[in-house]
């Protein structure tokens, strides 16, 4: 097991960014301070051959030019609020509308575009990196000055994400994780055939901005049903322009349950991944639109890598029904992201 460090760029302002590489035989890792972003993620194939299976950047100026998201951390609210508007106790608060009408994965210079503090992690059994940052009360016109954390730990063949939070005014938190993985890697083609199941019997349908209607659905005979392993290509035709909702996970008690699990026949890799919060955002990559070159030269075409983050549900300030509380004073914020690497 071993972190090695080194520079990775210097940002127009003059920072320099560094990368950490973690190594523990079984997986490897990159990882850099500017948004906390995952850059290269290795695991073995079925004969063993360790592969990159997220897509990225080589350069800190593919990560500063980006508005997909790659690797990133998001926050301080991951997916959607309406119109950037949310009330605490009857005060009235709005944030950037940098989705069209609606904010998105909080804002503009959000946790995604700003440097962390990195602390390396060397213990007996796991090696791993602290990313810490202090996002400032009004900052992106969030309340409260909130101490954030992220750590990422590989042990054997998990990778954990732990994100940790605390603030002095009550504010929305809802931070997560956006690789887009390709367990083929993304050089052999898209995602279409990658097999996924999700441990949901229900899902949110979404308004033509991709915002939530309140409503909660059974995904029983429709195209959002994947309670069973079910290739992505199979229904896809009837989700307009792909998928990209929110499903409710089953199990919801704040444990770390697993809640999904992506196979690809062809390399044979498999994914499993477990989250302590509600939801979960399949998202196709439905945006990648040829226009966008990545690590190895690879045009990131539509379906190239999925995300899935899981969440709060997206919009959940506006949604008293929905499982959600803003974070208070005194109160911490924690999400434990899982994934588990192995083949069939
Ligand atoms: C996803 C979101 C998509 C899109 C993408 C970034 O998390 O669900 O709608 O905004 O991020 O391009």
């Amino acid at each position: 097991m071993q972190i090695t460090e080194k520079v990775f760029g210097e940002t127009p302002e003059g920072e320099t960014i560094f990368e950490y590489i973690l190594e523990n035989g079984q997986l490897k890792l990159k990882i850099i301070n500017y948004g906390a972003i995952l850059v290269e993620l290795h695991t073995p194939d079925r004969n063993g051959k360790l592969e990159d299976i997220i897509l990225g950047f080589d350069s800190l100026d593919g990560y500063i030019n980006d508005d997909t998201y790659q690797g990133a951390t998001i926050g301080r609210f991951a997916n959607r609020i309406k119109d950037g508007c949310f009330k605490i106790d009857d005060k009235e608060y709005k944030l950037a509308q940098n989705d069209g009408e609606n904010h998105l994965h909080g804002g503009i210079k959000a946790f995604n575009k700003v440097i962390w503090k990195a602390e390396k992690i060397e213990k007996e059994d796991s090696i791993g990196l602290e990313l810490s940052y202090f996002s400032k009360d009004g900052e992106e016109n969030y309340p409260g000055n909130l101490k954030s954390t992220v750590i990422y730990l590989i042990q054997d063949n998990t990778l954990n994400i732990y994100f940790k939070a605390f603030t002095d005014k009550t504010t929305p938190v809802n931070m997560s994780h956006h690789s887009y993985f390709n367990l083929n890697s993304a050089k052999n083609g898209n995602i279409l055939d990658h097999k996924i199941k999700i441990n949901a019997n229900q899902y949110l349908p979404v308004n033509k901005n991709l915002i939530p209607t309140g409503a909660i659905k059974s995904v029983q005979d429709t195209a959002m049903d994947f309670t069973e392993l079910t290739r992505i290509r199979k229904q896809i035709k009837n989700m307009s322009g792909g998928y990209d909702h929110n499903w409710v996970l089953n199990k919801n008690n704040c444990e770390l349950r697993l809640a999904a699990e992506v196979v690809a026949t062809k390399s044979g890799r498999k994914m499993e991944l477990s989250t302590t919060k509600p939801g979960l955002q399949f998202y196709s990559g439905n945006f990648l639109d040829g226009t966008m070159t990545g690590k190895y030269n690879i045009q990131y075409n539509k379906h190239q890598g999925l995300c899935l983050e899981p969440q709060f549900f997206p919009d959940s300030p506006n949604h008293p029904e929905f499982p959600f509380s803003f974070l208070r004073p005194n109160e911490i914020y924690e999400h434990s992201i899982r994934y588990r690497f192995s083949t069939i």
